[in-house]
């Protein structure tokens, strides 16, 4: 079977490293992809992945190139080309694509859009409201005493969103979105959520718009620094499992989230054959959701597929037919943890072309995989092409193993100006360092 592959993030590179691994994939082509997926050779064959020069929102691009090279599935990796209608557009032209279509994808493209939709299907979430009016919205704030997530509507990169934690702050936020429009056109309209206390953590569930397959627990660590610290960013790491849930009390908090939720796709005839991705903060008074995804997470991928025992083609492709009942996931018990090795600057800026060494020298290392995200080939070197550039993943029987494999891995891996997290996990395991 013949496989497009659209992005070129750390995700799309674990993404494709798993399908690689499928005995029915005969060609996997990456658009754009970046130095890791084309690096990587089919299972099947040993031919190469290959990486095709057209870029994941060019649709039109896309479509000429498919209409050439007749992919028999297409998967969709990031969120913006699912903003953009690539799965409508891909399926009026005859083509089986993996992913929500566009009025579906609202879930992650429009903030008031889940919202409302939370209210309406009685998904359990923050006290929030919507607004275009700074006046409104402040009045709105005042009654959560300031401490307030003020969230631009539209999509920014996982940077739309301001923790307050008094009125004056929130004032502030109210304003840099709506009047100042710091994330430009996504802060049109402002969705405010109360601030809520407890852990965060992360659920994925595949879904063929019947049913949902629940993924085990994994955690982000979204702050650039140590101790969750300094502004937000796409992701700096990620393990999996996480130990806030036992299997049980996971299996619960999906019910009472995936149950009405896939019921309520159904009620408004909202296409959704792809990933439903919730952020989900356990509090005092029971899980809550505060926003959905509906793509996979990027670093989550990373440690959810180097557990993952399925073919992931069998799951996609169950996804796209509808058959997803048939199938159920199987994960190793091993644990894993990716740690985000990411640009000088970011998130607020990202420098390009620093060679990065080590590669080889970390790709012999049992039990490791080193996923590209911002990185090109120049010549016969690899280079920084991004903000988040590579994910140091490793695995595994406990949590603190895995996590010692990786950040010995990373210890072998360096640029200019590499920056990461290191204290990935390091909650879970009780350090404090
Ligand atoms: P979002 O893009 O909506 O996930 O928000 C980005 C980050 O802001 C989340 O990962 C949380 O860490 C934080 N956040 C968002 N909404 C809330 C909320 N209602 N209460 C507390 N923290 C939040
Ligand atoms: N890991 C955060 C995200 O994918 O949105």
């Amino acid at each position: 079977m013949k496989i497009l592959l659209l992005g070129a993030g750390g995700r799309e590179h674990a993404l494709a490293w798993k399908l690689s691994q499928s005995r029915r994939v005969s060609r996997l082509w990456v658009a754009p992809g970046n130095a890791g997926t084309e690096g990587e050779r089919l299972a099947a064959s040993g031919a190469p992945v290959e990486n095709v020069a057209v870029g994941a929102e060019d649709i039109p691009a896309l479509l000429d190139w498919a209409g050439r090279f007749r992919p028999d599935l297409v998967v969709v990796g990031p969120d913006n080309p699912l903003a953009l209608g690539v799965v409508d557009r891909f399926r009026d032209a005859g083509f089986r694509i993996w992913g929500p279509t566009r009025e579906a994808a609202r879930f992650e493209s429009s903030k008031a859009f889940s919202q409302e939709f939370m209210r309406r299907h009685g998904i359990p979430t923050a006290r929030a409201a919507t607004f275009d009016d700074p006046e409104a919205a402040l009045r709105f704030c005042a009654t959560l005493d300031g401490q307030c997530a003020v969230k631009a509507d539209g999509l920014a990169l996982g940077k739309g969103v301001l923790l307050t934690g008094s009125l004056a702050e929130a004032r502030r936020a109210v304003e840099d979105i709506l009047v100042r429009q710091v994330f430009g056109a996504a802060g049109a309209r402002v969705v405010i959520q109360e601030r809520l206390i407890g852990r965060e953590i992360s659920l994925h569930a595949l879904t063929d718009g019947r049913c949902c397959r629940l993924f085990p627990t994994a955690q982000d660590h979204k702050r650039i620094r140590d101790g969750d610290q300094g502004p937000n960013t796409g992701g700096m790491g990620t393990y999996s499992p996480a130990p806030f849930l036992t299997e049980p009390e996971l299996a619960a908090v999906g019910r009472a989230i995936l149950d009405p939720w896939i019921a309520g796709c159904g009620e408004e005839g909202l296409d959704f054959r792809g990933l439903i991705y919730p952020g989900v903060i356990l509090t005092t008074d029971g899980p809550r959701v505060i926003e959905f995804n509906a793509r996979f997470g990027d670093p989550e991928t990373q440690v959810y597929l180097t557990r993952m025992e399925n073919d992931l083609l069998d799951l996609l492709e169950a996804c796209v037919d509808r058959t997803l009942d048939r199938h159920t996931l199987r994960w190793s018990p091993q644990s894993s943890v990716c740690v985000v090795a990411a640009s000088a600057g970011y998130p607020e800026s990202s420098t390009k072309g620093r060679v990065i060494h080590g590669l080889d020298r970390v790709a012999a290392r049992p039990d490791t995989k080193v996923f590209h995200a911002g990185t090109a080939r120049q010549g016969d070197r690899v280079v920084t092409h991004g903000g988040r550039v590579l994910g140091v993943t490793a695995w595994g029987g406990t949590l603190a193993s895995a996590r010692d494999r990786a950040y010995a891995a990373l210890a072998d891996v360096e640029f200019e100006g590499m920056q990461y997290r290191r204290d990935i996990a390091a909650q879970a395991l009780g350090i404090r360092d």
